[in-house]
């Protein structure tokens, strides 16, 4: 039988497989961060995947770094992410939210009353991001006080409570690809002086704060936690990456989570190895995978469930495809981020293309 295709546990939940579709940000909000009916068809499409991980959602309104990514601050946003996982679980779907706080990675203009994005340090990101008046440069983020960083951490604990709320089967908590955990965790953004910063034991503090502030609210068999070490994508950088991963992983045994979900991108080291064994729950592998080197990471048990990101948008019958052995359909680049249904909903089946 096909590793791929048995079923699994992860926290709380049997899923029927062990293919996970990947956390993609497809920016089909609207200004108020509310999905459009667009999104609940996206995703039910995809509803066969044993797990979906949703696009980056921010926690609270000053989480938000991109145009037209959606939120789980308000009622309104609530109602239409309901209208979501009704889709994915009417058609025997499993869908956990993944909760995005991008921290400096932001712009006042995405940002009501244009304000500052918040970040463990006042350190700007070098370079420039796409706002809706094209690109512009990154500001100088606000440092967060003591009593910010605990507001902050209520805000994930009230997102992630809201989730449930709105009928998602558990979260996952974003700490890789630079935004706010990621933030802290790491030198090169986070140079503060009291006690979420300097040695690793505090660098960490933060991450651990919101986890267990999330835990505490909906239990740890549904919650998860993405890291990507050396991803150094939106100009994050970590003078001793083993070091901060290894500490930060020993650390999450107390939570019981559901998953750790580890995705590299030309790291220099084999943090696969190094982390697996000291995590407790389910160990999740994305990026750059194939069906054979999907398949080979699970009978190896290298991995419990295997990520694929690009491959998801561009056929929303992937497990079937995988099974199979059929042709991929290949993503288009350019409607990743594109207002619209075209490039997001109309990826054909394979019943279809026959
Ligand atoms: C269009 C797009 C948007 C993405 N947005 C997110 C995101 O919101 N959160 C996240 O953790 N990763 C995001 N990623 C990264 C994916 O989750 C995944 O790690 C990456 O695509 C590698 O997997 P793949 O090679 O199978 O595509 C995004 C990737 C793509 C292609």
């Amino acid at each position: 039988m096909n590793p791929l295709f048995s079923e699994i546990q992860i926290g709380r939940h049997t899923l029927s497989n062990r293919i996970v579709m990947a956390p993609m940000t497809r920016s089909r909000a609207d200004d108020d961060g509310v999905p459009t009916d667009l999104v609940a068809t996206y995703y039910g499409q995809r509803a066969s995947a044993g797990l979906i991980i949703s696009e980056g959602v921010f926690p609270v309104a000053l989480g938000k770094g991109y145009v037209r990514t959606p939120g789980i601050a308000t009622a309104e946003q609530m109602a239409a992410w309901k209208q979501v996982t009704d889709a994915v679980h009417a058609r025997g779907g499993r869908i956990f939210m993944q909760l995005m706080h991008c921290g400096r990675v932001s712009h006042p203009s995405l940002l009501a009353n244009g304000a500052q994005p918040q970040a463990p340090s006042a350190i700007k990101v070098e370079g420039q991001t796409y706002t809706a008046n094209g690109l512009q440069d990154f500001v100088v983020p606000h440092a967060l006080t003591i009593v910010e960083i605990a507001a902050v951490v209520e805000g994930y604990r009230q997102a992630a409570r809201r989730a449930i709320e709105a009928g998602f089967d558990g979260v996952e908590l974003h700490a890789a690809s630079g935004y706010l955990p990621e933030q802290f965790l790491s030198t090169g953004s986070n140079q503060r002086d009291d006690e979420y910063g300097g040695p690793v034991e505090n660098r960490v503090r933060f991450v651990l704060e919101v986890l267990a502030a999330m835990v505490d609210e909906i239990g740890g068999d549904r919650v998860g936690i993405k890291i990507s070490p050396e991803m150094n994508f939106n100009d994050i950088v970590d003078a001793n990456p083993q070091e901060t991963y290894t500490h930060l992983v020993e650390q999450l045994r107390a939570f019981n989570l559901a998953y750790l979900h580890v995705a590299l991108f030309g790291a220099t080291f084999d943090y696969h190895a190094a982390l697996r064994p000291l995590f407790t729950g389910r160990y999740l592998i994305g990026s750059a995978l194939d069906k054979n080197t999907a398949e080979s990471l699970i009978s190896s048990g290298q991995a419990d469930a295997v990520v694929f990101g690009s491959a998801f948008i561009a056929n929303p019958d992937l497990p079937e495809r995988l099974r199979s052995g059929a042709e991929l359909n290949a993503a288009d680049k350019n409607t990743f981020y594109a207002p619209g249904p075209e490039g997001y909903i109309d990826y054909p089946t394979l019943s279809a293309e026959a």
